[in-house]
């Protein structure tokens, strides 16, 4: 369907500065120079338009996991209007309502933890984290215990220090040097692994944490740094007993596991928190896009009780506590969208929603992996999905990229938005990746996958 949007002349003139002056995001600027970019105008539900009206289903949330409640929520702009008529802005050094409101809320729905930290990214979220292990190895262990062990294939954001604790090789090319003290542990991610097979592979998996651990003396490790699910790493689920296994070691050496909630946040994988499917208790989870499903910038680290005391002193002691500030943390238009956005996850059961539509997601991509020789392997949570494609499942050899690529393409062409690997893992940058809003049906879903059905019925290897 084409839904007319603007004059011709207008649409021109948009383009026209986008291609002079805006320098997107991720991708290779190169083609949008000479052919026209993609701006997008104008979103409802699941459905978001071009500048011409062209219809587009949109089967990432905004490209990047982000739209959770899909678009065109009124009562969200509404909410975030009144409270920046009122009051946009003031240092979080005070607090504000909706600041206060949403802080009780969230943590309702974090039984072990009672503190929220607002800031504006995913990233800058991270850092905060960091910020704290740091000091904390300062304040309490001699400097000692300050390194953050991370994953291979974890992502942790685009600062120079989130990068540094992040696996991707493609995401940190050229951007080194990185920052000292962050040591990489192997990934989980089974179908990839030489004792992926093994009976207790989550277990062998996790105690790679361990021997890392060990090798770099359990007095110098304060934390460790996961996302529950990897998201732009492959979409890795953990296997089982993965998680059971951090925690045990976690708490055997005194290392405090901080959770990376930014994509599984609020509902993407059937639960409010991707942690909370597994026997374990973060120390300190990070979260981001889907907190206000990208109607504002919002981005909170919560952490317990116990690690907050910890940075309690006197005022006389001017440096004991947490001299951290985010300026846009205290945009109060960022809280007012988080309270409205987990209101309509509660009042419209979208966590139920995610489970029933995950589940029936999965059954549709494993049939189109019975069908496509090309699909090496279907995993997720939720309604947070990968499919890996392979040039041949004996030898698992990926594709090459431009057919991942190529398949994407196709499937814009058809009007389905999908997503996949992109600039992560040299070489493994060939899995599609699925994260429609909460609230899609299973018609969006069988639309889907017809389109993807289709790309790989055309393509060529
Ligand atoms: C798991 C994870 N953590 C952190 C980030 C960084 O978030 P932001 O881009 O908001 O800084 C991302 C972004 O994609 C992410 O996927």
């Amino acid at each position: 369907m084409n839904r007319a949007i603007a004059n011709t002349e207008d649409a021109a003139a948009v383009v026209d500065s986008d291609r002079a002056h805006v320098w997107h995001h991720l991708v290779q600027n190169k083609p949008m120079q000479e052919g026209a970019p993609m701006v997008i105008v104008e979103g409802k539900g699941l459905r978001v338009w071009d500048i011409n009206g062209r219809e587009y289903l949109d089967a990432v949330s905004g490209g990047v996991w982000t739209v959770n409640v899909g678009y065109g929520r009124e009562s969200i702009a509404d909410a975030v209007r009144d409270q920046l008529a009122r009051m946009c802005y003031f240092s979080n050094s005070a607090g504000n309502i909706p600041g206060a409101k949403f802080a009780d809320k969230l943590i309702e729905k974090m039984p072990g933890l009672s503190r929220v930290y607002y800031s504006n990214s995913g990233s800058e979220a991270n850092e905060k984290g960091f910020k704290l292990v740091r000091q904390l190895a300062a304040l309490k262990n001699n400097g000692q215990k300050h390194k953050v062990i991370y994953r291979d294939r974890d992502y942790h954001g685009t600062t120079i220090t989130a990068l540094s604790a992040s696996g991707q090789l493609e995401r940190k090319d050229q951007y080194g040097p990185f920052t000292p003290g962050f040591v990489e542990f192997p990934h989980c991610l089974a179908y990839r692994a030489d004792n992926g097979d093994a009976p207790d592979y989550g277990v062998q998996a996790a105690r790679e944490l361990e021997r890392v651990i060990l090798e770099e003396g359990p007095d110098t490790v304060g934390s460790v740094i996961l996302e529950p699910v990897t998201a732009g790493g492959g979409v890795i689920v953990p296997p089982e007993g993965y998680f059971e296994t951090v925690q045990e070691i976690c708490t055997k050496y005194g290392v405090l596991i901080h959770m990376d909630e930014v994509v599984c946040g609020m509902g993407r994988t059937g639960k409010w928190f991707g942690y909370q499917h597994y026997d374990v208790k973060p120390d300190i989870v990070t979260m981001a896009k889907g907190v206000a499903s990208g109607y504002a910038a919002i981005s909170c680290t919560v952490t317990t009780e116990g690690l907050f005391n910890e940075f309690l002193a006197e005022p006389s002691e001017t440096l004991q506590y947490f001299r951290d500030i985010s300026t846009f943390g205290g945009c109060a238009g960022g809280p007012a969208a988080a309270l409205e956005n987990m209101r309509i996850i509660e009042e419209e059961n979208l966590l139920d929603n995610v489970n029933k539509m995950g589940d029936y997601l999965m059954d549709q991509l494993h049939a189109l992996k019975d069908k496509h020789e090309i699909i090496g392997d279907v995993r997720g949570k939720g309604l947070f999905v990968g499919a890996e494609l392979v040039k041949d499942r004996e030898s698992r050899e990926p594709v090459n990229e431009s057919v991942a690529a190529g398949v994407v393409a196709n499937c814009l062409e058809q009007g389905v938005m999908i997503g996949r690997t992109n600039r992560s893992i040299p070489e493994y940058n060939n899995t599609l990746c699925l994260s429609p809003a909460l609230i899609c049906s299973k018609d969006d879903i069988d639309e889907i996958v017809t389109s993807i059905d289709n790309a790989l019925s055309n393509i060529q290897m």
